[in-house]
């Protein structure tokens, strides 16, 4: 089993470290791990942040983990040399169209979390966002109005085939919940958003079980807040998805908590937590890892067919939190490193 590792920029690297010494602590037979460079730090080595080398690599791997990319020295460049290509390109190029995102509070994290903690206490959600479409990947571009003002543009856009394959990943992942599915859309407005819901409806068919609702979106952002206890499963384009899973970070207590798993139709996956590269406290050893940590769970219990181990992580995250292992954006002092080591003595 070889798993492709690209730690990528800022705290990408400090966060892969640790979920690295916990993979290794499990001392999984043939697993087997192989790095690259990608993000800014590949563009700084190579002139490219996804170099052919990373790319052949991830399709080659069974399973890719991820750090995060992104690097102010780069954002002037042009688009397509960005870090932020890397990713996109990676869950382009290998069909990765499924985005799960759990949301789930530890309870030993309740004042952590934003909001009051008997409404955080109830958080237990799963966020399937859309990745491979939607205004992200439109036609975009910068040109001149008539009148010589300049005008950027993104082209949103979804075909009902890009919509019933997430929508039936949705439905699955509520029949192995609670069978609650909510659709996230702006109907009212969009019409990307009227053939979403459209096809969502549609597919419900297929999944007579499972109680559908449709939420708009900026009602979901404020119901995210007032009650978040109501969502099993959250369907989602693209960029809601993005949005609506930050926002739920927070609610979890941290965006450093959150994992996610980018699946292609055979389960093939990235791993990598929701958040970016944190260039403002990167180099500082004050990031959380548990997010990665627990993305390489979800990596072993998706791709690599390994559920027990994935547990055994799972249960360590919950045991170092109980034993009050907590990074500064948990209200704590302990180090990204002082994390991981919390993790591995908690492993059994
Ligand atoms: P960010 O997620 O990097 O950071 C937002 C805030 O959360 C910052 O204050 C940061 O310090 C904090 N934070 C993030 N992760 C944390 C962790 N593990 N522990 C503690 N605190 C954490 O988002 P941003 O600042 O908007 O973006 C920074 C860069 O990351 C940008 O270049 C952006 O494009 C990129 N980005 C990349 C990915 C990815 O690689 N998938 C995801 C999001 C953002
Ligand atoms: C994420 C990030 C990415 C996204 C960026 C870096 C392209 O915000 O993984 O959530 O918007 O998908
Ligand atoms: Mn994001």
């Amino acid at each position: 089993m070889l798993v492709a590792l690209l730690p990528g920029d800022g705290i990408g690297p400090e966060v892969i470290t640790q979920a690295r010494r916990v993979l290794d602590a499990l001392a999984i037979d043939g697993l087997v791990f192989e790095e690259a460079l990608v993000g800014g730090a590949a563009y700084k080595a190579t002139g490219h942040p996804l170099p052919a080398d990373t790319l052949a690599l991830a399709k080659r791997a069974d399973a890719i983990l991820f750090g995060a990319v992104g690097d102010p020295d780069c954002d002037a460049l042009e688009r397509h040399l960005r870090p932020e290509q890397a990713i996109l390109g990676l869950r382009k190029e290998l069909s990765l169209f499924a985005n799960l995102r759990p949301a789930t509070l530890f309870p030993e994290l309740a004042d952590a979390s934003a909001l009051r903690p008997e409404v955080a206490s109830q958080i237990d959600m799963v966020i399937v966002r859309e990745l491979n479409g939607d205004v992200y990947f439109g036609e975009k571009g910068m040109r001149k109005t008539a009148t010589g003002k300049r005008e950027g543009y993104d082209i949103m856009s979804y075909d009902e085939d890009e919509v019933r394959r997430i929508a039936r990943v949705g439905f699955e992942t509520a029949m192995a919940r609670d069978k609650k599915l909510c659709s996230v859309d702006k109907a009212n407005v969009l019409e990307t958003s009227q053939l979403w819901r459209d096809v969502v409806i549609e597919t419900h068919a297929e999944y007579p079980e499972v109680a559908l609702s449709h939420m708009y979106v900026d009602n979901c952002a404020m119901q995210l807040v007032r009650n978040p206890g109501q969502f099993d499963v959250i369907v989602t384009g693209n960029l809601f998805g993005d949005i609506l899973s930050d926002q739920a970070s927070m609610c979890a207590g941290s965006i450093g908590m959150l994992p996610s798993a980018s699946l292609d139709a055979a389960q093939k996956g990235l791993y990598e937590p929701i958040h970016g590269s944190a260039p403002d406290i990167a180099g500082q050893g004050k990031a959380n890892p548990l997010a990665t940590i627990l993305s390489a769970a979800m990596m072993l219990r998706y791709s690599l067919g390994l559920p027990e181990q994935a547990d055994r992580i799972e249960a360590a995250v919950a045991k170092a939190l109980s034993g009050g292992a907590r990074s500064p954006d948990l209200g704590g002092t302990h180090s990204t490193r002082e994390m991981g080591d919390a993790v591995l003595a908690a492993l059994t």
